[in-house]
């Protein structure tokens, strides 16, 4: 067993090839939970027995931050000894009953891990270890236990007291205390148990599953916030809905709670029967959420509710297989929502959102100093691995195997997996397994050991593809390179398998060309999806009387960088026709990102135009076209982020980024203004509220249109615009024409933004979420000659201000830091010295928090003169800080190692 220092106290590394089964089993766990905020007292009654398979030896169990009052070995007192934070007991029977008293802390856990109090209510959070905190325990998934939790506390005090499965027995004790027990009817690892006590009510929905039995659902918030439950509790049951129409998996619980809290580090934890969220993914009304906040939580109750079957009746082995509960569980929101869109148009547009988190968030990852593969094969705290490469890469994984074996296929696959390993802790080779000995006849089946080198092997492969015409023969030949870049540890690459959707259009018309490969007697239409399996390949289409235009890799069918030196040209045929919305839309992109990458290198001042005539006509003719969809031209219409555009840079000028990136902005603005006046008129009227795809995307695009409109009233001089902006924001009906309106006096630096933002505060004192969104928008506006630092630097002044609240912290900090290039990146380091005392400030209070914001600087070594140095610089100043968590100690010293 390995120790988490080393003799010098450094913290050591993880390794997957030590895995080892458990030298103990734990059968039964029997809680008693004394709950008082300053010290609370932990009962532990456990039936353990050894692990036959495994040699001899004693028992250790994980603890943190415990005082331990007793150990009791079939009803014995036993010796014991502490090795580290573990507890060590020797010369122990085959089977017997271990008793453990412990006490603990919770009002002084700022850590936001173990038991924790939050507004006066108490909270657990164990994954990935911090069950350890609440009791001493085998803290690891493979040990799963049978769970019976009985919480006492006051009675005025704590009136709900939940854990997780069905409520036994409760009632009355002396001295105003009361008492519930809970049992689970499944076992589970300690990282899935939870309790919540206190003062909170309840939303409750009955509802019947196809087998005909009842299930009540039950969404529990403070008292203020009942009104903002209905959208999670409709969520929740079209998720239940979802999960057994599409999967065949029902809800297998007679109750299933969901629980808010305002201190979280994440956005939801998926305990079994109770799931504890942070408020920003369960709480939302018109007048406080915006349409992005209800989208966000129909994905986080999706994803939670269906941990259910993909990581709670299923787990993981080991943490190394976290992506085996995660990246299935994202794919499975993921389809989910799109599942919940009435059109194909809508489905798209989600599509095109999840891929651009993959690509401004985890290509960035994938090329830098924290890059690990999907299963990773080491770490120093597990905590840190909760990244956008174990979800939204394994994500991805989980759909190119849906797309080599087909929907129905994939759903076989999913069947067979938890038939097989339905009550186990399993690793991804089980799950991909499972899959492809479901559909043996599948590409996935023949090139499985090869597949599975996407769980292997870290960063972003590459296709650099060409096509020739070859008129003789009336044939197109695309030849296709696969390469993938050293990563932290891993030099060179084996080729991975790619699933490639492709399509082809005729260049004169934009039509959609009949597909025949080479040596096949059938033509095809639409997309075919070719499957690459070796280093470089080529594909050769016949019956071609001309040079089509190529649409490769349409939907994104695999997490690759295509490099494909289209014309300008190409790139308006697509953009203009092709039946790939996806492709459609990175057609766009493509067009902004050379005119962007183009003035970068030209170093042209900021008055030089950077979009041409064609670019703006294009732009010009999705804005105004007929059929599409309001929420599909919002995405084309948006620029690359900056932090795209500087991916693609190898030394990378924020600055000039920054000012690029302005310039077409205002070139949008002013070009097409009468097109935005258009726009915002077509779209501003939205009627009763609803959060559907079809409304919620004209608001979005009447939205982007009065940010623009207030861009080319800042250029003009032109009062109009900005006056109706701030009217709007006065009568908006819905937060998001409220916000969308003050964004776009906030973000065009309008006088009137002042008069704004005071109001808005004002309106919303109360609703902390709301005000998260009114730091979060000041911290992360464009900057002007570097006046945001000195605003955030104010608005952790202000009273609502505070590092201890997860989302406030993030709202002021993290807004700036990580969502605030152009401000952040200064030539005098400023930005650079904030985040590092930010980043020592935080790592007292909340190690997982202050390792996630040590990330804003994990691109440092790209960056130009002077940025790189005072990046380093700083990295360094934090790296030196004595006493560090291991959280943040792995992610500073892995960011100076890379480079
Ligand atoms: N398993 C959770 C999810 O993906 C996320 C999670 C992991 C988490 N560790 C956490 C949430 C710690 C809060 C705190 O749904
Ligand atoms: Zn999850």
């Amino acid at each position: 067993m390995l120790l988490q220092r080393d003799a010098q106290g450094q913290p050591i590394a993880i390794r997957r090839e030590d895995y080892a089964a458990p030298a103990f089993w734990i059968d039964t766990v029997d809680l008693t939970f004394d709950l008082d905020p300053a010290k609370t007292r932990v009962l532990n009654r456990m039936q353990l027995r050894r692990n036959p398979e495994v040699p001899a030896q004693p028992l250790r169990l994980d603890g943190d931050e415990l005082n331990l009052a007793r150990v009791l070995v079939n009803g014995q007192g036993a010796s014991f000894r502490m090795e580290g934070d573990q507890l060590v007991i020797d010369g122990l029977p085959d089977a017997f009953e271990l008793e453990l008293f412990t006490t603990c802390c919770p009002i002084k856990n700022t850590k936001l891990m173990g038991l924790f109090v939050s507004e006066d209510t108490f909270f657990t959070q164990c994954e990935a270890e911090g069950f350890r905190r609440i009791t001493y325990f085998l803290d690891r998934p493979d040990v799963m236990a049978m769970y019976t939790v009985t919480l006492r506390a006051s009675k005025a005090a704590y009136p709900v007291l939940l854990s997780n499965g069905n409520l036994v027995d409760q009632g009355e004790l002396p001295e105003g205390r009361h008492f519930a027990k809970w049992v689970d009817p499944f076992k589970k690892p300690s990282y899935l148990f939870a309790l919540v006590a206190g003062k909170l009510v309840a939303r409750e929905q009955r509802i019947k599953a196809r087998s005909g039995k009842e299930h009540l659902l039950q969404v529990y918030v403070r008292a203020g916030d009942l009104d903002k439950t209905e959208h999670a509790m409709n969520s929740l049951v079209n998720s239940v809905l979802w999960d057994e129409a599409r999967f065949g998996l029902p809800l297998d619980l007679d109750r299933f709670m969901i629980v808010a809290t305002s201190d979280f580090n994440m956005g939801a934890m998926e305990n079994k029967g109770l799931n504890i969220f942070n408020t920003k993914y369960v709480l939302a009304n018109q007048a406080t959420a915006t349409d992005a906040d209800y989208s966000n939580i129909e994905s986080v109750v999706g994803h939670e509710y269906f941990h259910n079957w993909s990581g709670d009746r299923v787990t993981c082995r080991d943490w190394f297989q976290l992506s085996l509960k995660e990246g299935l569980t994202v794919f499975r929101d993921q389809e989910f929502s799109q599942d919940l869109c009435a059109d194909a148009s809508a489905r798209a547009v989600k599509r095109i959102e999840d891929v651009r988190v993959l690509r401004t968030a985890q290509f960035p990852e994938d090329a830098g100093p924290m890059a690990h593969p999907v299963r990773p094969d080491s770490y120093i705290e597990i905590s840190n691995f909760y990244t956008v490469t174990i979800y939204e890469k394994g994500a991805e994984v989980v759909r190119m195997m849906q797309t080599l074996v087909g929907r129905k296929g994939f759903e076989k696959g999913i069947t067979l997996y938890f038939e097989r390993h339905d009550g186990q802790a399993v690793t991804c080779d089980d799950f991909a397994q499972a899959i492809a000995d479901a559909n043996p006849d599948s590409e996935l089946a023949r090139l499985l050991p090869q597949f599975k080198r996407w769980y292997s092997q870290a960063g972003t492969p590459r296709l650099a593809a060409h096509g020739v015409y070859d008129a003789q023969n009336r044939s197109y030949t695309l030849s296709v390179v696969q390469s993938c870049p050293p990563t932290p540890g891993q030099q060179t690459k084996e080729p991975f398998v790619i699933p490639l959707n492709i399509g082809l259009l005729d260049a004169a018309t934009g039509r959609e060309l009949p597909m025949q490969l080479e040596g096949e007697s059938d033509v095809a239409r639409g997309t075919r999806t070719i499957v690459l399996s070796r280093a470089g390949e080529q594909i050769t289409f016949v019956g071609l009387d001309a040079e089509p235009v190529p649409s490769i890799l349409r939907g994104f069918s695999a997490p690759v960088i295509l490099d494909f030196a289209y014309t300008d040209a190409q790139l308006l045929t697509l953009l203009a026709n092709d039946p790939d919305p996806f492709n459609r839309w990175e057609a766009g992109q493509r067009l902004g990102l050379c005119a962007a990458l183009q003035a970068i290198a030209a170093h042209a001042t900021d008055t030089t135009p950077v979009l041409n005539d064609a670019y703006l006509d294009a732009m010009r003719g999705v804005l105004r076209h007929p059929q599409l969809d309001a929420a599909f031209k919002e995405l084309v219409l948006t620029l690359p982020s900056e932090t795209y555009i500087a991916e693609q840079l190898d030394v990378v000028d924020p600055q000039r980024v920054h000012l690029v990136r302005e310039a077409m902005r205002a070139q949008l603005a002013t070009a097409l203004f009468a097109d935005w006046e258009q726009a915002y008129e077509d779209n501003k009227d939205t009627g009763a509220y609803t959060p559907d795809p079809t409304s919620s995307g004209r608001r979005a695009l009447a939205g982007m249109a009065l940010n623009f409109l207030c861009l080319a009233a800042r250029a003009s001089g032109d009062t109009v615009w900005p006056g109706k902006t701030l009217q709007r924001f006065k009568d908006a009906g819905n937060m998001t024409d409220r916000f969308n309106a003050l964004n776009a006096l906030v973000s065009s630096g309008h006088t009137l933004a002042a008069q704004a933002l005071a109001r808005f505060h004002a309106m919303f004192k109360d609703e902390a979420l709301v005000i998260d969104k009114w730091f979060s928008l000041q911290a992360g506006a464009s900057d002007r000659g570097g006046d945001i630092l000195p605003l955030v630097k104010q608005l952790m002044k202000h009273p609502d201000f505070s590092l201890k609240n997860p989302n406030r912290a993030r709202s002021v900090i993290f807004s700036y830091c990580s969502g605030n290039p152009g401000a952040f990146h200064r030539a005098d380091a400023a930005g650079y010295v904030f985040w590092s005392e930010r980043v020592i400030e935080l790592d007292a209070i909340n190690p997982q928090v202050a390792a996630r914001l040590a990330r804003a600087l994990d691109r440092w070594s790209k960056l130009a003169e002077p940025y790189r140095s005072a990046a380093r610089e700083a990295i360094a100043r934090v790296a030196a800080k004595p006493d560090l968590s291991k959280d943040t100690h792995e992610v500073v010293t892995r960011a100076l190692a890379g480079n």
